[in-house]
């Protein structure tokens, strides 16, 4: 592996339409945070970058939903994303967004200078128009079925079931999401990144240079590189965004996609003016954290876009992660299906770290995850409480209370002893390695089996019991203790920073670097502070309320689903004049034995008496609806149902709900009058 010398680590630009949530969390940045994290305690040199993605069409149509300005959402949201990041340690050297001064200039210039160079191809093509909305439709603006995989709500630019990269015209049933009207075909004109050109470089630096990607960004590039690239069109015709800084090219902006990513170097610039080095000097090891919708942006169309314009470096790898669903549902901004960042710190005021610890335990690294109240719960209460904070506390209160606070000067140092402090070096190296290959999970695990050693190590000697009849064993046991215990406070760091720092105040053990993890970190008669618990359980009643609270986002789901089912075939009105439907009053209603949903009816219809039998137990009682007037459907051929036979039908009407109400006349009226 070649050395690097300095670290540029970029964490995908959340969009400003909405605050973040777990799954963005488990997904990039807290596995950028551990990273990062580790870089620094290293002593590496290391710059890491995010910001708030302000263009596209997520803000404009979130803008339109609200009824207000895009400049209003992004305003609102950069500010809660922002502070969100802050509040979970997420540690971003800045904190940028696409709406700065610095952006707007950078990603100009980068599309100027690629212009100038010859690197764009400009086509006038015919584009899916919406004349109600008067506008073009690209990227979210259109759905329609993955002429890929088939998914049936494929984004104009992507789908994000299969991260293909898409245009409109490949949407196999189109439709636009913000009016109902028919599409229309309209020219217009636009600049294009040759990918067809670019194809066989991407194909020998990917599929020759980097075959130590994850399997599934690898596997994604493969894929698509053997279909075949396309010219990618990286303007748009919208009111929102970078405008194309060249002449005639009035109403037209950069693609989101295309200035977005141009925002991690915007970012770098407004933090140094040594930018460069972190973006052209091949000593320079750039790696993206992202999601793995984001795959093909940035692993063949950013890097296209980098290699076209000749002076910086490609990353070098790109750990995507999958997706991380709750409580079996796939995560909505939307839907409010979600665990908010803001939120969770109201319930769950301190918790940081528990949530961290969950999300990386949990973390979708090679396939979808789920998060789940119960696990959390489990998480925190079977392995923070009983294993890490009972392994370090035990150790604390002990310390005290044999030692008034100093570690003591151990005696004779046995076989075990050196097997488990030995266990300290085996864990430094073992998450070394994982954190180095991108693997937080088992990172994770091995941190947590030094803290499993350490209670073993306390159980196994128990110094409580030995006090009385051997004090000099006790020195040592708890000697080593005080090892283990401060190698947790600074392995554990990149993951639980909150824990880590706290612990590091409580003993007395401040800025420490990873290399001070040795055979001995802590030195006989060094003295701690006063100990104080680092974890606590989480009750049953606090998982309930959560679980409750998505109860009624589900609830209010299905009440605001209103979607309307899709129109059934048209008919022609011949076939309509073949209903004979004929006012009626219910003169009779009983129950239909052993069934929970029909009602058996008489009805005068005007014409005669007849029986009916209607699904609508579960809504009208018998006795409420006798002297009802209702319309029928009379030449219906009977049918028998649950052994009563229905000469007709009573007209009702379903809500989205399942519910049925009947259809009356709108005043008392004649029975047997026609409905035409
Ligand atoms: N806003 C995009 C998303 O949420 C990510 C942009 S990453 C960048 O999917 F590279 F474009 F910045
Ligand atoms: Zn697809």
């Amino acid at each position: 592996m070649p050395e690097f010398k300095r670290y540029m680590v970029t964490s995908a630009l959340p969009y400003a339409n909405g605050p973040v949530h777990i799954g963005h969390l488990a997904g990039v940045y807290i596995p950028s945070d551990i990273y990062v994290r580790y870089l620094r305690l290293k002593g590496k040199d290391v710059i890491s970058v995010c910001g708030s993605d302000e263009h596209g069409v997520p803000i404009t149509l979130k803008a339109k939903k609200e009824g207000v300005s895009p400049q209003e959402i992004v305003d609102r949201y950069h500010n809660i994303i922002k502070k969100s990041f802050i509040d979970f340690g997420i540690a971003f050297d800045i904190y940028s967004r696409t709406s700065s001064e610095t952006h707007y200039k950078t990603a100009s210039d980068f599309f100027k200078y690629l212009y100038d160079k010859g690197e764009f191809i400009v086509k006038t093509t015919e584009q899916y128009f919406d004349t109600q909305e008067n506008q073009f439709l690209a990227d979210r603006y259109i759905k329609g079925t993955c002429p890929k995989c088939g998914y049936e709500e494929a984004y104009g630019d992507q789908c994000e079931k299969c991260g293909s990269a898409l245009n409109p015209t490949d949407l196999i049933n189109p439709k636009s999401t913000i009016s109902g009207v028919e599409l229309t075909l309209k020219n217009t004109k636009h600049w294009y990144l040759p990918l067809d050109k670019h194809e066989p470089f991407l194909r020998k630096w990917i599929l020759e240079d980097h075959k130590e990607w994850k399997p599934n960004v690898y596997g994604q590039c493969k894929s698509w590189l053997d279909n075949g690239l396309q010219p990618r069109a990286v303007s748009r015709d919208l009111d929102w965004g970078v405008p194309v800084p060249i002449k005639n090219a009035e109403g037209k902006v950069l693609y989101v996609w295309f200035d977005a990513p141009i925002g991690y170097i915007s970012a770098t610039k407004e933090l140094t003016s040594d930018w460069e080095k972190y973006w052209k000097d091949k000593e320079t090891k750039l790696v993206h954290f992202i999601g793995k919708d984001n795959i093909v942006f940035h692993c063949i169309i950013f890097p296209a876009m980098l290699k076209a314009e000749g002076s910086y470096i490609l990353p070098d790898n790109v750990p995507a992660n999958a997706f991380l669903n709750l409580e079996n549902d796939k995560i909505s901004t939307s839907k409010n299906w979600a665990v908010w960042l803001h939120e969770y710190l109201e319930d769950f005021k301190d918790k940081q770290d528990v949530l961290r610890y969950v999300l990386t335990a949990n973390a979708p690294e090679t396939k979808d995850n789920d998060f789940t109240w119960k696990n959390f719960q489990a998480r925190n209460n079977g392995e923070l409480v009983a294993v890490l904070g009972n392994f370090i506390n035990r150790t604390l209160v002990l310390t005290k209370k044999y030692y008034d606070k100093v570690i003591p000067l151990p005696d004779k140092i046995n076989e075990a002893d050196i097997s488990v402090l030995e266990k300290i070096l085996k864990t430094k190296k073992d998450i070394e390695e994982n954190i180095e290959i991108y693997k937080f999970r088992d990172a994770l695990k091995a941190y947590m089996n030094l803290a499993r050693t350490g209670n073993k190590y306390l159980a196994d000697n128990e110094p409580w019991k030995l006090i009385k009849t051997d004090p000099d064993r006790v020195r040592t046991i708890m000697y080593v203790a005080a090892q283990i215990t401060a190698a947790l406070a600074i392995l554990g760091e990149p993951f639980l920073p909150f824990t880590s720092e706290k612990l590091k105040k409580i003993i007395n053990f401040e800025n420490t670097k990873w290399e001070d993890v040795n055979l001995r970190i802590t030195k006989a008669n060094h003295k701690i502070n006063e100990p104080e618990l680092l974890f606590d359980k989480i009750e049953d009643k606090e998982i309930e309320y959560q679980i409750n609270k998505l109860l009624k986002t589900k609830e209010e789901n299905i009440k605001n689903d209103v979607e309307p089912k899709p129109i059934k075939e048209i008919i022609s009105f011949d076939d309509f004049q073949k209903l004979d439907i004929r006012t009626a009053t219910i003169i009779e209603a009983e129950k239909v034995p052993k069934t929970k949903k029909l009602l058996k009816l008489k009805l005068d219809t005007g014409i005669d008496k007849r029986t009916v039998v209607s699904g609508i137990a579960e809504f009208y009682k018998p006795e409420e609806i006798i002297g009802k007037q209702v319309q029928v459907l009379v030449n219906l051929a009977p049918r028998k149902l649950k052994g009563t036979e229905s000469q007709g039908m009573i007209l009702t009407a379903e809500n989205s709900q399942g519910k049925l109400c009947l259809v009356s006349p709108e005043e008392k009226f004649e029975n047997g009058s026609a409905v035409s």
